[in-house]
């Protein structure tokens, strides 16, 4: 890249502001970086190329949490030439669970074992051939949300046929079996060809999901060498840059990931093993536009 190129600035965009947000802002403000903060909501893009458009060669962290906004306005201002963090093509495979399920098996990244269903009929004949108990999960959705388990056929039934009166997205079945493990996930921070930091999720009371969102609770994960290269080897297969890793310690396979983060949360990271995360973004991305 030429002198003249080169992006002396940051930019954030997003749609609402979280501690995440505010942390990378005051992060590259502490470095003295200059940063623009992009609300999606005010935000109108010329969709025709000009050589250069105003987004040429710009940094952008994508911060949006709505994924539709996320993953247009990622298309849009990447197809203009700015370099986005992360990529459209990690956003489209690390935002569907279908997707990202293909791309780790195809590359022997060890993933819950998951089938799929396109149909009411087909979808009860694919849980019967997972078996039960199984997991439902939309493929496309966050936070535990109408992640579902299922542990007969009569339960399979009446969870599918609500989603058969949803949004056409929830008629594309996805199931996995339901893991055997510790009732805690692992949340890993990667960083370009780094793993930063990491931390156990354990599961609220009463539930079953180790979702933060759903009242978990975290402590420090230690750096293990097969926790590590599982985590960069899951986050080259989808080129991502800046990603939460989430994977289960499965007692039949050991540790398999179930979910690659494109735009992570990571304020219980940082509160819970004190890694600067924010900044380490902030330097990685500051650095791409060098
Ligand atoms: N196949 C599974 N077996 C057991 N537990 C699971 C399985 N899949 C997900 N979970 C639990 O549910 C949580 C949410 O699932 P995940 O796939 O990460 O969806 P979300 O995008 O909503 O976070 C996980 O963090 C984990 O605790
Ligand atoms: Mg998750």
């Amino acid at each position: 890249m030429t002198e003249e190129k080169r992006s002396s600035s940051l930019s954030i965009l997003f749609d609402s502001i979280r501690w995440e947000e505010k942390a990378l802002y005051e992060a590259a403000k502490k470095r003295g970086i200059k940063i623009n903060n992009i609300d999606c909501k005010s935000l109108f893009i010329d969709l025709n190329g000009r050589d250069p458009s105003p987004y040429t060669n710009k940094v952008i962290i994508q911060r949006c949490v709505g994924y539709f906004k996320s993953i247009h306005s990622t298309a849009a201002l990447e197809g203009l030439g700015a370099h986005v963090i992360n990529s459209l093509r990690t956003a489209t495979l690390c935002g569907n669970k279908l997707f990202a399920h293909m791309e780790l098996q195809k590359a022997g990244v060890k993933t819950p074992k998951a089938v799929s269903a396109f149909s009411q009929e087909s979808a009860i004949a694919a849980i019967s051939s997972l078996g039960y108990p199984a997991v439902i999960k939309p493929t496309i959705g966050s936070w535990g949300r109408l992640i579902a388990l299922l542990r007969d056929e009569d339960a399979s039934k009446a969870v599918i046929e609500d989603r058969e009166h949803m949004f056409p997205l929830y008629q594309v079945y996805y199931f996995e079996e339901l893991v055997s493990r510790p009732p805690r996930d692992i949340r890993a921070i990667v960083i370009g060809d780094r793993v930063v930091a990491a931390i156990y999720r354990y599961s609220g009371p009463g539930e079953w999901k180790t979702n933060m969102a759903l009242g978990g609770h975290a402590e420090t994960c230690p750096l293990t060498n097969e926790l590590e290269d599982t985590c960069l080897k899951a986050t080259r297969v989808m080129d991502g840059q800046v990603v939460g890793v989430d994977l289960m310690e499965s007692e039949e396979h050991g540790l398999i990931v179930h979910e690659i983060n494109n735009t992570t949360e990571f304020k219980n990271t940082v509160r819970v093993t004190g890694v600067d995360i924010p900044g380490l973004i902030v330097d990685f991305s500051y650095k791409l536009g060098k």
